[in-house]
């Protein structure tokens, strides 16, 4: 085959967090179709045809790592005459400002545009090299323009966990967040669009689905949130049910009881929670524009307990917020050390543009950077001793875990997720896709190690025969 006839290749290369990973994972779907011309998915930006950088503007560092990837980009697309294209939520903040820092860009698009990417690349390709005018699609759509991207079931195969979109956008207003403006107004999607897309995924061998949104349990796709749990739980086949990232304030009665034990709760909602706190200090929340307090945080957090014992708990904290004191500071130390969090994401504060806490910086007072890091790490390391402690508990302890595929540091084990979401890597026999119990023989701060004692469930379309039947372990 001649290399003109050869289909082209796509290499991408995804910042930030699970939105930008379902939307990656969309646009490779959509430039594969054969009327998108067939485009392969690679893993080696030297030899891609397009290369396509979906983006986080978060934090700064976020922003810069997509500058320093640009130019490194930069000399095969000038010996190769790749196409690059910069998506994602910087391309939403820096809109053509981005051709001016870097115009050997041929497109940016923002992420209500991501339908639009195989037209734009045919257009380009159709164009001769210096004939080329670099596109800049960033319009935001409503609910009478957006079409919600949906997961391809021949893409899907093969898959024993996926992510599907429950809801875009964020009406919040955290004084330091960039994504109401990277993303724009919240916007939740029908929930039979996201019940049958679910159906099509465990038609092909999906047993785990995380919905997803910046906000998702406020959403509103013609019923509640705990509604949409239990219709996407009613899916046949369906095995473990997630969803990320909720704020404090919308997570309701209603939705702590789901996971409560059956016949209130709803058996396939995982035991995990990921209820981002940002701050143990009043003053700095009300800042923040949290719209809760310490105390009513950690009320929240106890009656969550109290519903599902043994639930694993990880949150999100900000250090170094402008006007964050010493005193501030202890407050989100003792609160970590009160609640002891399984995980925590812990960042140095970022001034982003458009945000309120940039305007207030001079008059809160800004936190040298070099305290910042100090609180960072003084942080990092209580955490690394509570985690430690949290994951070395249960060592001899035996749990659930759906089989995902190798490890990554060692491909002659196997690695899964337990109920409560802790990593592990194990020997053992089942295929991806299978649900086992692992004997627990060892544990890091985020991982555990161990070895497979009984199969629950075997892996779909793999022969495999249970070795006992399956029960709902009581573990995190
Ligand atoms: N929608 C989610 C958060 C998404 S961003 C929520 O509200 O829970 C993920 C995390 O990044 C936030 O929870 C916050 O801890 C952190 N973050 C957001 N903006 C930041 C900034 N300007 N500086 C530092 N960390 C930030
Ligand atoms: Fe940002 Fe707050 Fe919305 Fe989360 S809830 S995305 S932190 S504005
Ligand atoms: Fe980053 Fe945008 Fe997600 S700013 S965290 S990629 S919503």
């Amino acid at each position: 085959m001649s290399a003109g006839s050869m289909a082209k290749s796509v290499f991408i290369h995804t910042f930030g967090c699970q939105m930008n990973e379902s939307d990656s994972a969309r646009m490779r779907e959509s430039l594969a179709t054969a009327e998108a011309g067939g485009w392969i998915a690679t893993e080696a930006p030297e030899t891609a045809d397009l290369i396509l950088l979906n983006t986080c503007a978060i934090r700064e560092k976020a922003e810069q790592k997509l500058f320093s990837a640009l130019g490194r980009y930069r000399e095969q697309k000038e010996a190769r005459g790749t196409l690059i294209g910069v998506a994602g939520c910087v391309a939403q903040q820096e809109k053509g400002k981005i051709l001016e820092r870097a115009p050997y860009v041929d497109f940016v698009l923002g992420p209500d545009n991501l339908s639009a990417l195989p037209e734009i690349v045919a257009t380009l390709q159709g164009q001769l090299k210096w004939e080329r005018t670099p596109v800049v699609q960033t319009a935001w759509m409503d609910s009478s323009t957006y079409v919600f991207p949906r997961a391809t079931a021949e893409a899907s195969r093969g898959k024993v966990t996926a992510f599907v979109t429950a809801m875009k956008g964020c009406d919040n207003v955290c004084s330091f967040c960039v994504v109401p403006h990277t993303r724009g107004r919240e916007l939740s999607r029908a929930y039979a669009e996201i019940v049958a897309e679910v159906g099509a995924l465990v038609a092909v061998g999906v047993r785990e689905v995380t919905l997803i949104g910046q906000n998702v349990n406020s959403f509103s796709g013609g019923c509640s949130f705990p509604d949409l749990l239990r219709r996407v739980a009613a899916v046949p086949g369906l095995w473990r049910l997630r969803f990320t990232t909720s704020h404090p304030h919308d997570f309701s009665p209603a939705l702590r009881d789901c996971y409560a034990a059956a016949p209130l709760g709803e058996p396939l909602l995982m035991p995990h929670l990921h209820l981002p706190v940002q701050c143990g200090a009043d003053t700095v929340l009300a800042r923040m524009r949290r719209d809760y307090t310490v105390a009513g945080y950690e009320a929240q957090i106890a009656d969550f307990r109290r519903v599902a014992p043994g639930a694993t708990l990880t949150s999100d904290m900000i250090v170094g917020f402008p006007g964050e004191s010493d005193a501030d500071f202890e407050g989100t130390l003792a609160l970590v050390q009160r609640v002891q969090f399984d995980n925590l994401f812990s960042f140095a504060y970022s001034s982003r543009p458009r945000t309120t806490a940039r305007l207030k910086e001079n008059t809160w007072g800004v936190v040298p950077d070099a305290v910042k890091s100090e609180r960072l790490e003084r942080l990092q390391v209580a955490q690394r001793d509570i985690a430690t402690a949290r994951m070395a508990a249960l060592v001899g302890t035996v749990v659930e875990v759906l089989v995902e595929g190798a490890s990554r540091f060692d491909a002659t084990r196997a690695t899964g997720h337990t109920r409560g979401n802790q990593t592990v890597n194990f020997s053992g026999s089942a295929a991806p896709g299978a649900l086992v119990e692992i004997a627990i023989e060892g544990s890091t701060p985020s991982s555990l190690s161990g070895r497979e004692v009984a199969l629950l469930r075997p892996a779909f379309g793999s022969g495999q025969r249970a070795t006992r039947l399956p029960v709902l372990l009581a573990e995190g």
